[in-house]
């Protein structure tokens, strides 16, 4: 099968044409990507508005591109896949309503794609894993642990219930004056700091079942930096340090409850979504992983950030299962992943 997918729910306005069959392992045969991220650097963060209107003004030309580049055109096509969403109402209306008039002009099946379950998916077109599998997906907009049995069948274990994992990266490094996006920037600040430096609360882990909450643990950082301390580069590695550190017991421990409370027939464990790129949280979940005889599955960093491939990989494992969606399907700025949902 081959797809060509598209994703416009953030600041990426991305386009690609995967090939392959589920389970997997997929090809990309080519991706076209116009990063916006000088566009809103100076805001620190991303601005709707100017998103939208950059999604609009490269679609176009990213399509020819990736047209020119492979020689492949809409006659070799089996389907186009669009995120319909969750994201920013604006781009996601855009690349909606762009795929909608490419598949209706050239006659194709229509697949209306949720931008998580395209991260949760991504391992199957990078390594071919096998349903079902432990999901971490954490990405600036969602923190999640799902059990993934199939294309649109999820059992959500947690959530958070204030910021996602990204978002607390981002705002942290907005407060340290580390710019956007802020995961990248305090991974690389935090790998010269002592991880046990500040203490910072680990919030709702004394607590019963598998929701995060950030917030509070932002608020700390915030307190830490007004009274005046970590301003300095040592400290400041200190800081970024002791975050990812407090972070990342969040997260390894709330997903270690749902693993004992879960189904013990999943044998593999997966992390997607643009903090799976963190070095420091895939070695802790590795050592999880081991303690709890799973086998970890990391998709490749590029593939852990937005992308359209996993958008094209995504609508290749509806179609294979018989799932295409109407031209009327509407745009969702939020969809979350709730098992009653889909299962
Ligand atoms: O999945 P993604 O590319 O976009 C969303 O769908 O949200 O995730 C972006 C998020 C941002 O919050 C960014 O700061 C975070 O992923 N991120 C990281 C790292 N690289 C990106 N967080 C921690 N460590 C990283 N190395
Ligand atoms: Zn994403």
């Amino acid at each position: 099968m081959r797809i060509l997918g598209f994703e416009t729910s953030c600041d990426e306005t991305a386009v690609a044409l995967v090939e392959g069959n589920p389970p997997g392992p997929g090809t990309i045969i080519h991706q076209e990507l116009y990063s916006q991220l000088l566009e809103h650097k100076a805001y620190s963060g991303v601005v709707p508005e100017i998103a939208a209107r950059a999604h609009l003004d490269r679609l176009d030309q990213l399509v020819a591109k990736l047209f020119e580049a492979t020689g492949i055109g809409f006659n070799d096509l089996d389907g186009i896949a669009v995120t319909s969403g969750p994201g920013l109402a604006g781009g996601v209306l855009v690349g909606l309503m762009y795929a909608k008039a490419l598949a209706q002009a050239q006659s194709k099946s229509f697949i209306a794609v949720n931008h998580l379950e395209a991260h949760g998916l991504t391992p199957r077109l990078s390594h071919g894993v096998a349903f079902p599998y432990w999901l971490l997906l954490v990405s600036g907009g969602h923190s999640q642990i799902l059990e993934v049995r199939g294309p649109r069948s999820f059992i959500r274990h947690g959530t958070t219930i204030d910021d996602a994992a990204g978002e607390a990266f981002d705002k942290v490094a907005k407060m340290m004056g580390l710019g956007y996006p802020g995961g990248p920037a305090i991974e690389r600040l935090a790998s010269q700091g002592r991880d046990d430096a500040v203490e910072l609360p680990r919030p709702l882990m004394n607590k019963s079942g598998c929701d995060f909450s950030f917030s509070g643990l932002k608020t700390a950082v915030r307190r830490h930096l007004e009274q005046g301390q970590g301003k300095n580069i040592e400290g400041m590695a200190d800081l970024a340090a002791s975050f990812q550190k407090a972070l990342g017991d969040c997260l390894i421990g709330k997903l270690e409850s749902a693993v004992f409370d879960g189904d013990n027939q999943m044998k593999t464990l997966v992390v997607a979504g643009g903090v799976a790129r963190n070095l420091h949280l895939r070695a802790r979940l590795d050592i999880l992983a081991s303690k709890h005889g799973l086998e970890l599955i990391c998709p490749p960093l590029e593939l852990c950030s937005d992308n359209a491939a996993m958008i094209g990989w995504a609508g290749i494992e509806m179609l294979h299962v018989g799932f295409t969606d109407s031209l009327d399907v509407p745009a969702q700025p939020r969809w979350p992943l709730r098992s009653e949902q889909y299962s």
